[in-house]
This record gives C-alpha cells, structure tokens and sequence, in this order.
C-alpha cells in the first residue's frame, strides 16, 4: 500500500507525487541534493550524492549546482557554505544540530589555546565554524590519522570535540595528543560491553566500528590482546565502512555506529548480512530530514545556512589544509 503524506501545501498525497516534485523542483532550481550515511532511506535514494563528511565536503567544493540542498545537520551544511561562498546552502531543518558540535564553543576553545599557546590546534569537522576559525587543522573520521601524522612530531596538539576519536589517533599515531572531553551521545552509547557480548558468539561475522564510539579504546585493546581477530574488526568512518564491506569475502557483519548506514550497507551488497551492534544508536537530529522538508526547502528556497565573512575565511583555512592531505 502507498503511504499518504501530506505536502507543504497541506494536501494529501503519496509519497511518489513528492519525490516526482522534489526531482523536478531540483531540476528547475539547478540544485544538488547532498545527504549523509545517517539519513533516513528515501532521503539516500533521492539524493544525488550519499557519503561520509569528508565526502560530502569534497562533493560540495567540487559541484557546479548553484544551490546546495544539504540533507544532514548544521555543521555539515556549515562547512559546504564555508568551501563554497558563491553557493546557496539550504538546510530542510534548522534544528539538526549534532550533540558533538555542542561540546565545545569559541570561547571554550580560545580558553584552552591560552593554557597551551605553542600547542597546534585539530578540530574535528564536527565543530561550529567559529570553532573551526581557532583550528590550524580539520580532520573527519576517515583522515584524523593522516591529518596528525603530517603535524611534525615536536608540536603538541589539541584535538577537539571527541575524546574517543581523539584517543583512537593518538593510539594510532603514538602522538601524545590533548583530548576535549566531548562526545557524541549515540555513539558515546555504544559501550565495551556491548562489544563483548556479541564478540564471541559470532565467529563468522566482521565488526565494523566507528572511531567516535564508547567501545573504541577497548577494541583497540582488544585487537592489540587478540582477542578480536585483526582482520575481523575494523575501525573506520561511515564511508570507509562501505568499501569494507563491499571489499570483505565474508559474508556477515555487526555494525557499530549510527544505523542510518545499514541502509546503504544493505543496498550495495544485496548478497550479505548486516546486523547493528546497537539498534537503538539513532541520531535524532539526523532524522530530523525528511520528505516534506525537502520539498518546502526547494520550494521556499529555505533554510539558508550562510557563514558570514571573515569568519568564512578563518574556517576555510583549516578545512583546506586537511583537503590537501588527503
Ligand atoms: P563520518 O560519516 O564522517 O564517519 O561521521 C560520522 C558522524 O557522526 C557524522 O556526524
Ligand atoms: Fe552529531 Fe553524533 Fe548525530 Fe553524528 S551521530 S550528527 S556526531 S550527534
């Protein structure tokens, strides 16, 4: 049966009459409708461009669309109106923020630069462009290793929001690194316990493990003690995930990480399994997007997200530098 929705002109009608409208309003308004592997389904399948933050980020430097319909939360949107000034950048909902961008604000930041003034400062993308203005480096979760390790070794780093990615690259890189203590609620969520659990109940399975969760520090340990098989767990961003599993020979896979992405996961590899460590690891604010927004969005060319100048300028600076390590 067809699910009846109500448009922003308060009719009743099925979801296709939307998705018809939305294609050809994206059409008209020589648009481009980004969306983050946590968006809900039909958001994923109608976008033009589904992928992790840096992807997004790359996606947004490199469209020629003159508008940006952003389908994933404020920073995100942030970032793509810092790389593309020229470009408008709409969000379908002002209210999806991220609870890790929350962690840590300006002054927070300007606080912690006074204590350490020779320190180099690394913010994850995850941040209010304010606070990216204060970094020297960005990073995402697919480049945090590559992005510290191009920091000569003598300097000492600030890493800010998430202290469990943050603890992850030092690990990785054997940096002695300053964390902020931030974290992500969904992920903070998913604990060692949960790991455990489930570790050896499932022989034939791999873990696919995002670095901003709870269980991270410990499934390092884990992998160092081998007690979790090097090649049957893996620590990766949402889009490295995909290429894992698109590239694994086996067949089964637990999921820890927000779980928006089994959507896709699923999608491309119609052949195997994907099971979420924690069902219940669902961000809000993630799901704040939907059909009708979208459409209101292109139809009312709202809601614009636009960083103003200088600051723009400031934030570009370190998401540029992160760019061209990658
Ligand atoms: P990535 O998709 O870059 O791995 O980030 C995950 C996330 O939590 C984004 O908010
Ligand atoms: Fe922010 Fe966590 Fe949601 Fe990602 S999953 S947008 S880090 S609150």
């Amino acid at each position: 049966m067809e699910t009846i929705k109500l448009t922003t002109k308060g009719q009743k009608v099925t979801e296709d009459v939307i998705v018809q409208r939305i294609l050809e309003l994206k059409e008209k308004r020589k648009a481009i409708i980004l969306a983050h592997n946590y968006q809900i389904p039909i958001i994923q399948d109608i976008a033009d461009f589904v992928g992790d933050s840096l992807g997004l980020s790359q996606k947004a430097s490199s469209t020629d669309a003159k508008i940006i319909v952003f389908c994933g939360v404020h920073f995100m949107a942030e970032t793509a109106s810092i790389l593309c000034p020229d470009k408008k950048v709409l969000i379908p909902d002002m209210n999806a923020g991220c609870s890790l961008a929350s962690t840590i604000n300006v002054e927070q930041l300007r606080e912690w630069k006074r204590k350490h003034p020779n320190a180099v400062v690394v913010s994850y993308i995850n941040t209010t462009a304010d606070v990216k203005a204060e970094s020297d480096y960005c990073c995402t979760s697919s480049n945090a290793v590559k992005v510290i390790n191009s920091i000569p070794e003598d300097k000492e780093i600030l890493f800010v929001p998430d202290m469990f990615l943050g603890a992850y690259v030092a690990t990785k890189t054997n940096r002695k690194i300053h964390l902020w203590p931030g974290e992500c609620h969904v992920h903070a969520g998913i604990r060692p316990d949960d790991i455990v659990s489930v570790l050896e109940k499932y022989e034939d399975t791999e873990f696919l493990i995002h670095p901003e969760c709870g269980c991270v520090t410990s499934c390092m340990y884990y992998l160092a003690e081998k007690d979790l098989p090097e090649d049957r767990a893996h620590i990766l961003s949402t889009e490295g995930m995909i290429r894992r599993a698109k590239s694994s020979n086996l067949r089964k896979f637990i999921v820890a990480t927000e779980i928006g992405i089994l959507h896709r996961l699923k999608k491309e590899n119609p052949d195997k399994e994907f099971y979420p460590l924690k069902p219940d690891a669902i961000c809000q604010y993630m799901k704040m997007i939907n059909l009708e927004k979208l459409l209101y969005s292109l139809e009312n060319l709202v809601y614009e997200v636009k960083v103003p100048e200088p600051l723009a300028s400031r934030a570009r600076l370190p998401i540029e530098r992160m760019l061209q390590i990658v």
